[in-house]
């Protein structure tokens, strides 16, 4: 009895020692898919354990673009929410602009040096200080299949980029759609970005899309893409246009589509639905890629806050989110691997496992590169222009001739 009287009090100090410090983090993200939603109650859950409470501040959209408009306006009336979901450059130009609090202190405490690759690191510190904290690493070239609609075909997954406008009549013949794509700017650009790497190989790949080297961007080899990408369109069903990335990924959990050309959080989508790999799916390396590895990164920077209540309950989102217990239960459900380093691999399935083999082999080899349509290669004005061109190529009868001149031209004019 006395032992429960003392648990008891032991509990109610604890109790108001948390409810003492506690405040309000509103989060921005766009994380509304079955998958995504599940992963970020992962991290509103281990916050709101602590006391705080979680505002959310969801913008629907693939990639980011309409939160980031949504930022940019809550941004400049001077009322930024206390974290948003960003990445790669967007990270620098906001701490540039003076927006960023320092996450210093939560940083060295939990030693972020030491459990960041120094690729990851450098991407969330601003003159030297932690200004944002990555949650994940997505792999973005990869191949998504339904082995029962190849097997009703009787063709095989291609693994180059001839063999997967090959397939295509043939996967057509048996009442399958070959390539699940939502016709928007940014898929397109994931879809074009994977066969840039493919067949331009990762040093072209880096001179184009992150140093922006005008040759290569005018070169032979990119009309060569083009035209590849351009065949694609014979993949793709007339309802395309607009189409939402998840709806796409439906398609090919129920067959009515063969493939989908999409970053790893396709298979949030497929675990949400109770889907095995190896069996109800494949994930299998993009075409021509298999020791490529595009990374895209998710990560939250935090904002300048005036309440101390908030301030202490965005440093309990920055810590936690580092934390292995939050990296492990996120990525299960979001697709991606842990960022940390050295965590648990066992609860991960094959696809997780082979991105983390593959995420580390790349980085010796020199083919590690950032993955352009997701943000983590060049500006958001380098990476508009390009977009710009893709999609409009994509959806006219430009000549790939022509369309290599358009992107040279673009991506000078934006930088
Ligand atoms: C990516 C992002 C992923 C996922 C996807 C679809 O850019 O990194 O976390 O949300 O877009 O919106």
């Amino acid at each position: 009895m006395i032992k429960t009287k003392a648990a008891i009090a032991g509990l109610a100090l604890a109790v108001s020692a948390v409810v003492a410090n506690a405040g309000e983090v509103e989060v921005l993200h766009y994380w509304t898919s079955g998958g995504e939603a599940k992963s970020v109650a992962v991290l509103k859950d281990l916050l709101t354990e602590e006391g705080h409470s979680w505002k959310d501040f969801a913008v629907a959209g693939g990639a980011g673009e309409a939160a980031m408009t949504v930022l940019k306006s809550r941004a400049v009336s001077g009322n930024p929410p206390a974290a948003a979901q960003m990445k790669g450059l967007d990270i620098q130009e906001w701490a540039d602009l003076g927006f960023l609090a320092d996450l210093d202190g939560v940083a060295t405490k939990a030693g972020w040096d030491e459990l960041l690759p120094k690729v990851v690191s450098d991407i969330m510190k601003f003159e030297g200080k932690y200004v944002a904290v990555p949650v994940n690493v997505h792999r973005v070239n990869w191949l998504w299949a339904n082995p029962a609609a190849f097997a009703k075909a009787g063709v095989k997954i291609p693994t180059t980029w001839d063999e997967m406008i090959a397939v295509g009549p043939k996967l057509k013949a048996a009442g399958i759609i070959p390539l699940a794509h939502g016709g928007q700017a940014w898929q397109d650009a994931t879809l074009f970005e994977a066969i840039a790497l493919g067949m331009g190989g990762s040093e072209f790949y880096n001179k184009a899309f992150v140093t922006h080297d005008d040759a290569t961007l005018r070169s032979a080899k990119m009309v060569e893409i083009f035209k590849t990408f351009k065949a694609t369109r014979d993949l793709i069903d007339a309802d395309s246009p607009g189409r939402d990335w998840n709806i796409a990924t439906s398609m090919v959990i129920n067959g009515t589509a063969a493939m989908q050309i999409m970053g790893d959080w396709a298979k949030g989508e497929f675990t949400a639905a109770g889907k095995v790999p190896g069996t109800d799916f494949i994930c299998a390396p993009a075409p021509q890629t298999e020791h490529q590895y595009t990374f895209n990164i998710d990560s939250f920077a935090m904002f300048g806050l005036e309440s101390k209540d908030s301030k202490v309950a965005q440093d309990s989102l920055a810590r936690l989110i580092m934390e292995p217990k939050f990296q492990e239960a996120f990525n299960l459900n979001k697709g991606s691997i842990p960022v940390r380093q050295g965590m648990n691999e066992t609860p991960f399935d094959s696809c997780a496992k082979a991105s983390m083999a593959s995420f580390s082999s790349t980085a010796k080899t020199g083919d590690l590169v950032p993955s352009f349509a997701h943000g983590m290669a060049t500006t958001s004005s380098a990476l508009g222009a390009i977009s710009d061109v893709i999609t409009n190529f994509y959806n006219s009868d430009q000549s790939a001739d022509e369309v290599v001149v358009k992107l040279a031209n673009a991506v000078k004019a934006s930088m």
